[in-house]
């Protein structure tokens, strides 16, 4: 509708500073309250926000160093802080019922970082409410980083760009409207806090680290004239090699790392950042548009995209296969409910026990007939071995992985080595309304 496009800037999110520093760990400390922020040009809307920003702001981790985060909960609902893709004990995971109080209460997460570089975030994950408190704000960027990558050269400091990408819906008041699974009306698109702003950029290259944050939708980004750009990494890290093209699909909780190079545009240029995923007839086009780069000047560049970015680890040989069936209710009827293999998640059950160390293949379909869904697994990075029966062997899945895209009716197979630590994890879709509906499951490492 009638919301000015490219009017707001684009602020890149505040990198929070430790409180504290040791000789091994980092520690933070964070608020969880409602602030209200401009998202839409002209209004004071009210959000969710870690530290007072919308979305939060983004911790600087490396690998190999402690990060101790204290959340305090200033929400007037419980809370519960996931970091996504991270490799943690179970007691800092931030399960769907190890809560924080509303009004004040407190929780320590440490975070090992025993892992190596990768695009993680933090967002609520309180059973039944994560829904919505995570569509009214409640996610942050945590930029785990090691010296293979640090190495390359690749763009750095203000040209490393982390872009939170989401859509809302907003009351005439210009308030965030919050149904359950109210897909088709979430039609306003926001990066980094903002209704379609504008960037402004110097005519050398970008990364762009880009989070789908969104509950429910899948954006399929591609520059506005077309023109390919480089696929460097996704939610594990880097890729072995970059990969040239000229969209990346990315459903809620997916991460793309790219790097733009506008020094092939004249300054004075104005280029979109599109979605041009395929849309249900009687979507705006609006949906269609992300964001705004303008070039407003020419600068050095020392960068390099190097033609190999790093070594993946080998995979192992698998001993134990299972299949999973995403599946939710398509009739009109309500409380529509989503399911894992049949079951809704039940906190009390355990679905699935898995030994310490095992490597397994884990075949997960899409059962339904319009509704998209995707996987995403705690604890572990996957490989994506068969897209649709189809081997993986190039493109955006070849990398480290901790979620998975499944339109209606698909299958994919994945693999992963569960070790590190034993305990309860969830594996879920991480379309936040499905994951809110019961579309979530526990796992044990035993
Ligand atoms: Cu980002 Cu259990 O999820
Ligand atoms: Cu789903």
């Amino acid at each position: 509708g009638s919301i000015a496009k490219y009017v707001l800037k684009m602020p890149v999110l505040p990198h929070q500073r430790p409180r504290r520093v040791s000789f091994t760990t980092d520690y933070y400390r964070m608020t969880m309250a409602e602030a209200y922020k401009e998202v839409i040009p002209g209004f004071q809307t009210k959000v969710n926000t870690f530290n007072g920003s919308f979305p939060g702001p983004v911790i600087d981790a490396w690998s190999g160093r402690r990060v101790v985060i204290e959340q305090t909960n200033k929400l007037d609902v419980p809370t519960s802080v996931h970091l996504h893709g991270a490799h943690v004990p179970s007691s800092s995971d931030g399960g769907p019922m190890d809560l924080i109080a509303p009004g004040g209460g407190t929780k320590t997460y440490t975070y090992p970082n025993e892992q190596t570089h990768a695009n993680l975030w933090f967002h609520d994950h309180a059973h039944h409410i994560e829904s919505e408190t995570v569509y009214r704000g409640l996610t942050g960027t945590y930029i785990l980083r090691d010296q293979v990558e640090a190495r390359l050269g690749l763009p750095s400091g203000k040209y490393d760009i982390p872009i939170s990408v989401r859509d809302a819906r907003f009351d005439a008041d210009g308030q965030l409207h919050f149904e359950m699974d109210d897909f088709f009306n979430r039609q306003v698109v926001l990066a980094n806090g903002k209704a379609w702003p504008y960037f402004e950029v110097a005519a050398r290259k970008y990364r762009f680290r880009i989070y789908n944050t969104a509950n429910l939708r899948s954006f399929q980004f591609a520059l506005g004239d077309g023109s390919p750009f480089t696929l460097i990494g996704t939610d594990g890290g880097l890729l072995a090699e970059p990969y040239v093209t000229t969209s990346v699909l990315l459903s809620p909780g997916e991460r793309a790392d790219i790097v733009v190079d506008f020094s092939r545009y004249p300054v004075g240029t104005e280029l979109e950042l599109r979605n041009v995923i395929t849309q249900a007839p009687g979507t705006p086009p609006d949906v269609n548009q992300v964001l705004q780069f303008r070039v407003t000047r020419t600068e050095r560049d020392h960068s390099v995209v190097p033609a190999k970015l790093r070594t993946l680890p080998a995979l192992r040989p698998a001993t134990v296969e299972r299949s999973f069936s995403l599946l939710m209710d398509e009739s009109s009827q309500e409380p529509a409910w989503a399911y894992i293999n049949g079951k809704e998640y039940d906190p009390d059950r355990i679905d699935t026990t898995i030994d310490y160390g095992t490597t397994e293949i884990w075949t997960v379909t899409n059962d339904n007939k319009i509704a998209p869904h995707n996987f995403h697994i705690h604890l572990v990075m996957f490989r994506v071995l068969e897209r649709g029966g189809v081997p993986v062997t190039e493109g955006a899945e070849t990398g480290l992985k901790d979620t998975v895209f499944l339109r209606a009716g698909e299958t994919v197979k994945l693999q992963a080595t569960f070790t590190g630590y034993r305990g309860v994890y969830l594996y879920h879709c991480h379309l936040f309304d499905h994951a809110s509906m019961g579309m979530m499951a526990q796992m044990q490492v035993v």
